[in-house]
């Protein structure tokens, strides 16, 4: 966690400074990641989460791992949980085995320095405050409706 609100404060002034030299530990591979998430925003998060202490880091909507690879790559002080249903009715016609294939793929084959992360097949929903650690980072990245945005504080509220 946190030592305390000043270094949360620091770590993220440190994140947007280096991401704005395009500076982190990300190289060509996590970039190269098909999906939702800009290079400025992957290397923040890279950055961001890149601390001297454990951290738990949670993003709801993996999709093929784009974001969540970005964020863990090679910060072995994090544990990462990403959350994904791939249900038919958020996937846009894609076939969500294939997605969901592709991210234990994307994952396996990029994330190999010893980071530690799991992976969820699971409605946001149908998680419970208990299954989940303190969380230190949040990325909801699930469904983009005003109601999704309140729910994805509310529903695990307890957690952070
Ligand atoms: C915009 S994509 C996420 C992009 C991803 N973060 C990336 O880095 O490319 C949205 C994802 O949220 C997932 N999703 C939507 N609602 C969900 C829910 N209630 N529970 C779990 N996953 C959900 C969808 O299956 C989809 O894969």
């Amino acid at each position: 966690m946190w030592k305390n609100i000043d270094e949360c404060i620091n770590n993220i002034s440190r994140a947007f400074y280096l991401t704005e030299q395009r500076r982190s530990k990300l190289v060509q591979k996590p970039m190269a990641v098909v999906g939702f998430s800009g290079m400025q925003n992957r290397h923040f998060l890279n950055n961001l989460l890149d601390y001297h202490q454990e951290l738990n880091y949670l993003e709801i909507g993996a999709y093929r791992g784009a974001t969540f690879i970005a964020a863990m790559y090679n910060n072995q002080n994090v544990r990462g949980i990403a959350v994904d249903s791939f249900d038919d009715r958020f996937s846009f016609g894609q076939d969500t085995e294939e997605l969901y294939a592709s991210l234990l793929s994307n994952t396996t084959n990029i994330l190999t320095n010893n980071e530690h992360y799991e992976i969820w097949r699971k409605d946001f929903y149908d998680i419970k405050p208990e299954d989940l650690p303190k969380i230190d980072v949040y990325m909801f990245d699930g469904e983009h409706d005003m109601q999704s945005q309140f729910d994805a504080f509310n529903h695990i509220h307890e957690s952070y």
